[in-house]
C-alpha cells in the first residue's frame, strides 16, 4: 500500500532520523534527508556524538573496517573545546579519495539505519539532483541500511533508477557529471564501484528501493515516465509555495515588488494529465491540512507531502531555539517567508522565513567573509587548459571573477552551506571566533501555522500526523 502521508525531505539535517522515524513508525513515509550527511556525521563524531547514536549505527555497517577507520580519523570523546572550529572535509570533487566516499556511503548508512530502528515501517532518504557528486555513494549508503523508497528533484534524474538498479546488485553505477556552460560535447561521467568498498567481504543482498522523482510540470513527469534509465514508481508534485528550493516559473524572469519571481498559469500542473501516466502521485506545496489531504485524493492524488508542519516539530533537526523564535513570530502574527530569487548559488529560488539573528535580515550577511568550505552546490566547469574545476557564485568574489564565472552572478547570493549547518547546531567557528549564522527555509504555509498551534508553544510528529488524518 502506497503511503499516505509523506514527511517530505528536508535539509540539511532538519529531517533527520528522528522526525523520520517518528513518522514511519505511524505507518506514513518518514523520509531523511541525505544532503551534506557526510559533514553533518563528521561534525557530530567531533561534537562527541552526544548520546552515542551514530557510534551505533556504525557498529552496524557491514563492512567493519571502514567504519572503524572513519572513527578514528573523526570521532573526538568529549567533543570540541569551546570556540574550536570544526575540521575541515576537502572539498567533493569528480573523483575523490576512498575514504571520502566511505564517509558518504557511511553517514547516509547511519541515517536510514536510525530512523528504522524499532519499527517495521518504511523509509525514505531525500537528495538534490543537482549536487550531482554525492548521489550515487548516498543512494548506496542508504540500500545498505534498507531504504525503500528514494525520493530526488531539483534537477532532472533521469538517470538514477538505472543506477539504483545497478548497485541493488553491487555492480557499478554511473550517471552523467552535469557542466556548466558545457559545450554539449563534454562527456564527463559520475562513477561509483560498490565493489571496491567490499574487498573479500561478501555482500549483502540488497532491496531496490522505490523511486519517487519531485516535479513541477507535466512535461517533466511524462518524460522521466518514457525515458528514464530504469522504473519510476510515482512522482511528487510540487508546486511554488513548498519549502526550500523551487522550480523556477515557467513564464519567464518577471518579479514582484519584493523581488520574488512571479509564478503564473504555465506552473500550474495539470493533474488530470499526471493521473493518465498510471502512476501514483502525491501533492506537495500548501497542502499540509486535512482539507489539503482531501483535495489531493479527490484529484486522485493517493496523498500529500508535507514539509513545513514537520519542519518545526519537537523531532525536527532545527535549533530549539530557532523554533521557538518562529513560534513566537507566528504567534505574534509577523511571520513571513520571502521567495529569493538571488540568495541560492545554485540560481534557483529559496525560500526564506524572515527571523532575527539569521542572515534573511538586511544587512547581517554582508558583514560575513566570503568563504566556500562546504562546497555542495558549487558547478562543475572546464577550464582553458582542459581540466575540470569547480565554483560556487558565493565563493569570494575575486575567486569565482578569476574561474571565468561572470561577477553579476555573485550579487545576492549567500553561502546556503554554512547557514543551513547553522540551522541544526553545526554551524562552523571561524578562527576570529565568529560564528556561522542560520537561514531557514519555510513553505508559504507557515503563515497559516498558528491555525493548527492552537495554544501548544511546541508540538510533534505524532501530532501532525494527528492533525493532517483528523
Ligand atoms: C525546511 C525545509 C527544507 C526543505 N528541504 C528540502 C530538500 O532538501 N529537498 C527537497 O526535495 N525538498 C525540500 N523541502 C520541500 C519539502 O520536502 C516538501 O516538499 C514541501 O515542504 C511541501 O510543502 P509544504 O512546506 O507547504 O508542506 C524542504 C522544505 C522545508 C520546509
Amino acid at each position: 500500500m502506497p503511503p499516505v502521508i509523506i514527511q517530505g525531505g528536508m535539509g540539511a539535517g532538519v529531517s533527520n532520523w528522528v522526525l523520520a522515524r517518528a513518522v514511519s513508525r505511524r505507518g506514513h513515509l518518514g523520509v531523511v534527508s541525505g544532503t551534506a550527511m557526510d559533514a553533518i556525521l563528521l561534525r557530530t563524531l567531533a561534537d562527541g556524538d552526544p548520546g552515542g547514536h551514530y557510534r551505533r549505527a556504525l557498529e552496524a555497517f557491514p563492512i567493519p573496517k571502514i567504519a572503524e577507520d572513519i572513527l578514528d580519523r573523526f570521532f573526538k570523546a568529549g567533543g570540541r573545546a569551546d570556540g574550536e572550529p570544526y575540521p575541515n572535509l576537502p572539498l567533493h570533487r569528480r573523483v575523490m579519495k576512498p575514504w571520502q566516499d566511505h564517509l558518504i556511503v557511511l553517514a547516509n548508512f547511519a541515517e536510514v539505519f536510525l530512523a528504522k530502528e524499532g519499527h517495521d515501517g518504511d523509509v525514505g532518504i531525500n537528495l538534490l539532483t543537482k549536487i550531482q557528486i554525492p548521489n550515487l555513494p548516498s543512494l548506496y549508503g542508504a540500500m545498505l541500511a534498507g531504504v525503500t523508497y528514494v525520493l530526488m528533484g531539483a534537477g532532472i534524474p533521469k538517470e538514477i533508477p538505472g543506477a539504483l538498479d545497478l548497485m541493488a546488485l553491487h555492480e557499478p553505477a554511473t550517471v552523467r557529471l552535469e557542466m556548466q556552460s558545457g559545450t554539449g560535447a563534454d562527456d564527463e561521467v559520475l562513477t561509483f564501484d560498490p565493489m571496491k568498498m567490499w574487498g573479500d567481504a561478501i555482500p549483502i543482498d540488497l532491496t531496490r528501493p522505490a523511486f519517487l522523482p519531485i516535479v513541477a510540470s507535466n512535461s517533466l513527469a511524462t518524460m522521466l515516465a518514457r525515458k528514464s534509465t530504469g522504473r519510476i514508481d510515482g512522482f511528487i508534485i510540487e508546486g511554488p509555495t513548498a519549502g526550500g528550493h523551487n522550480a523556477p516559473p515557467r513564464g519567464g524572469g518577471e518579479i514582484n515588488e519584493r523581488g520574488e519571481p512571479v509564478y503564473g498559469d504555465r506552473d500550474v500542473v495539470d493533474l488530470a494529465k499526471i493521473a493518465e501516466i498510471g502512476l501514483p502521485f502525491w501533492l506537495a506545496g500548501g497542502v499540509g491540512s486535512p482539507e489539503g489531504l482531501q483535495v489531493a485524493r479527490a484529484a486522485g492524488a493517493a496523498g500529500i507531502q508535507v514539509g513545513t508542519l514537520f519542519a518545526f516539530t519537537e523531532e525536527s533537526g532545527v535549533l530549539t531555539d530557532l523554533k521557538h523564535d518562529v513560534v513566537s513570530q507566528v504567534r505574534n502574527g509577523g511571520v513571513d517567508v520571502l521567495t529569493d530569487g538571488r540568495a541560492s548559488p545554485t540560481g534557483f529560488p529559496f525560500k526564506a522565513v524572515e527571523l532575527a539573528g539569521t542572515i534573511s535580515q538586511p544587512g547581517v550577511y554582508e558583514s560575513r567573509t566570503r568563504v566556500c568550505d562546504l562546497g555542495y552546490l558549487r558547478s562543475v566547469y572546464r577550464r582553458e587548459d582542459g581540466r575540470l574545476d569547480y565554483r560556487c557564485a558565493s565563493e569570494p568574489v575575486g575567486t569565482f571573477v578569476k574561474k571565468g564565472g561572470d561577477i553579476a552572478e555573485t550579487v545576492g547570493r549567500k553561502c546556503l552551506c554554512n547557514a543551513l549547518l547553522a540551522n541544526i547546531g553545526l554551524g562552523q567557528v571561524r578562527e576570529d571566533g565568529a560564528r556561522e549564522l542560520p537561514l531557514l527555509t519555510s513553505g508559504d504555509e507557515l503563515k497559516n501555522l498558528g491555525r493548527f498551534l492552537g495554544d501548544r508553544d511546541t508540538y510533534s510528529a505524532d501530532d501532525v500526523l494527528d492533525f493532517l488524518l483528523s
